[in-house]
């Protein structure tokens, strides 16, 4: 295959510029033309395209967003879209495609295979880590320092002041982000839309951290199981404690990448252009495995269900004791 495009779709995550830079280098220095889609699928099926050389990425590892622009796009979850999206690849003579992007992105990524013939390749892209394949996606680790970060001085305040804190993070319906910054940021309390979780434990366990001396209280929420607002009516109802209450939101999409997922998307970048050189290959996504780069078949891929890691969650229960 000699002439490939790229595109990022779904949410941003810090990395996109990463795995893009990484597609476009690999690619030309095997003397492949590279071309680049803007706002994802919406981009596509409007002929937004571009030519991209090595110089196009110059100065972008280190940027947080997407320099080719992201966006949702309803018409491509159409027959009628996918087509049209296509007869745009075709027109330009793009044989393969890598979509840069999440679960949605890579269903997107399917249809436009199985009905256009095109190979597409897919790089996960999400600070979600909600893909079963992979034992992580691009943005996550960003994403979770960034929690890490703000929780760290949220708990300087709550320890100064005796009080007591819920902090509500992304992750769609995944509770991978409170997960990982809640053990690393030494939260109370974890509460995730994997696990079933009692008000009433969340505030005999607060009564108890009063008990021991514990001056600060940090609970972090997962947006898939309810606002931090409701869960504070909630607790205030049983206990009559009014605990402060931080929803992160989009800062956790945003910043520098971390060594972490600079290096996880130049090591993708390089495996989902090496298959799409060799033309025999069909589409497939790219993850890791126990550190090992992989690639897995489109259909299977999709089909594998996400583990939610209960161990991590025994081990951050036992350390909040
Ligand atoms: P993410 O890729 O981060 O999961 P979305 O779920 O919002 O983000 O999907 C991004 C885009 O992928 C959608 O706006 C749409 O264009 C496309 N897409 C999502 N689901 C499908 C689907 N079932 N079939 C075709 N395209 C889809
Ligand atoms: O998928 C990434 C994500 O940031 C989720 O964690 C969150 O639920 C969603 O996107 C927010 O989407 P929007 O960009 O539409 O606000």
């Amino acid at each position: 295959m000699r002439k490939i495009a790229v595109l990022t779709s779904g949410g941003d995550a810090p990395g996109m510029n990463a795995a893009i830079r990484g597609v476009v280098r690999c690619a030309s220095s095997r003397g492949m033309e590279v071309y680049g889609i803007e706002r994802g699928y919406d981009g596509l099926i409007k002929g937004n395209i571009f030519r991209m050389d090595s110089r196009s990425v110059s100065d972008t590892i280190q940027k947080g967003g997407t320099i080719l622009k992201t966006a949702r796009c309803p018409e491509f979850e159409t027959e009628d879209g996918i087509k049209k999206g296509g007869d745009v690849l075709r027109a330009y003579g793009i044989e393969g495609l890598v979509v840069i992007g999440g679960d949605g992105s890579f269903r997107g990524m399917k249809d436009l295979s199985d009905m256009c013939g095109i190979t597409c390749m897919g790089i996960p892209g999400t600070i979600d880590n909600d893909l079963g394949y992979t034992d992580f996606t691009l943005g996550f680790d960003t994403a979770v320092n960034t929690v890490l970060d703000a929780l760290n001085k949220i708990r300087d305040t709550m320890t100064s002041h005796d009080r007591a804190c819920i902090i509500e993070v992304m992750g769609r319906h995944c509770g991978d982000i409170a997960l990982y910054s809640g053990m690393a940021g030494g939260a109370e309390s974890i509460i995730v839309p994997e696990l079933p979780f009692n008000i009433d434990d969340i505030c005999a366990k607060m009564r108890r951290n009063v008990i021991k001396g514990k001056v600060s209280d940090i609970i972090v929420l997962a947006e898939g199981v309810c606002s931090a607002e409701k869960l504070k009516a909630e607790i205030h109802d049983r206990t009559g404690v009014t605990i402060r209450t931080v929803k992160l939101g989009y800062i956790q999409r945003g910043g520098t990448p971390s060594m972490a997922d600079r290096v996880l998307a130049a090591r993708c970048a390089d495996r989902a252009v090496e298959l799409l050189y060799d033309d025999s290959c069909s589409s497939r996504v790219i993850g890791i495995k126990n550190n090992v780069i992989i690639d897995v078949e489109l259909s299977e891929a999709l089909s594998v269900k996400k583990q939610f890691n209960e161990k991590m969650m025994e081990i951050a229960n036992r350390l909040s004791f």
